[in-house]
């Protein structure tokens, strides 16, 4: 098991990449404290965990928030006595015309996906730099940090932001051993897809951009995570990793079956 005896915390656990993940640093071990702003949902996540055999606690964190920012590090180790692992990940998606973005739609996304990455990420590296233990932070990018849809502005501007927060990140925690890394997945099957993808038009339109011709998996994200989780990348640090089937590769447009 390559996660045996770390403890991680993930947050946006309730479903998706977050939940895949966080089954995924179970099955190799780890324990994990999973967060949401969902409890049924979070909740659901840990005992699947624990019915799978694994150890998981959960607890609301609305990643805003930097009080439960902080008590979701602090549950991690009154539950498990250490911290090694937090994945930042959860994230929201709102889609308008440039033009119709109000500040209220800015500020939404901007305070879950880069505020949001910065206080649970910061909250989680203190504590490991209390214990001294070193440690492995992931950022939950997309390839929407380097390349741009119209209809999703903050969500892009925010993953941009992401991948510069995981280069300081990795740069100030250095000599605490502590790695920072990011994932910049392309289009992968969660609820969060299904919400942009919408018309038929538009599965057609994302396909056509995708050399390998499917969506990803959540668990082929969970399965990088793992590795960055893990001592196999421990030269690996303040990089973004893209997972995105052939899509950055891509100088044109692929023929979809419609
Ligand atoms: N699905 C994709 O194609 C894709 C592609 C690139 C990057 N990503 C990134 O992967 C991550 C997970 O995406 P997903 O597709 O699983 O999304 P999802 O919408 O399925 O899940 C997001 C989770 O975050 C939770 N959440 C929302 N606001 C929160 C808050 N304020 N505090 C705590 N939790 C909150 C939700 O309740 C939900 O459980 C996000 O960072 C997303 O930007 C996804």
């Amino acid at each position: 098991m390559r996660l045996e005896g770390k403890v991680a915390t993930v947050t946006g656990a309730g479903r998706g990449i977050g939940r895949a993940c966080a089954i995924q640093f179970a099955s190799e071990g780890a324990k994990v404290l999973v967060s949401d702003i969902n409890k049924e949902e979070v909740e659901e996540t840990a005992q699947i965990i624990n019915e799978l055999g694994g150890s998981s606690e959960f607890c609301i964190c609305d990643t805003g928030n930097q009080k439960d920012c902080r008590n979701m590090v602090e549950n991690a180790v009154a539950s498990f006595g250490r911290l090694d692992i937090h994945l930042n990940n959860a994230a929201v998606l709102i889609v308008k015309k440039f033009l119709d973005f109000q500040i209220e739609d800015w500020n939404q996304v901007l305070r879950v996906n880069l505020t949001g990455f910065f206080l649970a990420g910061q909250a989680a590296a203190r504590k490991m730099v209390e214990l001294g233990n070193g440690g492995s932070i992931i950022n939950m990018s997309s390839i929407n940090a380097v390349l741009a849809i119209p209809d999703i502005l903050p969500y892009v501007v925010s993953k941009g932001g992401v991948n510069q927060l995981t280069k300081v990140m990795a740069l100030s925690l250095i000599n605490d051993r502590i790695r920072v890394n990011g994932i910049g997945p392309g289009s992968i099957a969660t609820d969060m897809v299904k919400q942009v993808m919408g018309t038929n038009s538009l599965r057609e339109k994302i396909l056509s951009r995708t050399p390998i011709g499917r969506l990803g998996h959540p668990d082929e994200v969970a399965s990088l995570a793992v590795f960055l989780a893990s001592e196999e990348s421990s030269y690996i640090t303040g990089e973004t990793i893209y997972m995105d089937g052939g899509r950055m590769a891509l100088n044109y447009t692929v023929p979809v079956e419609t």
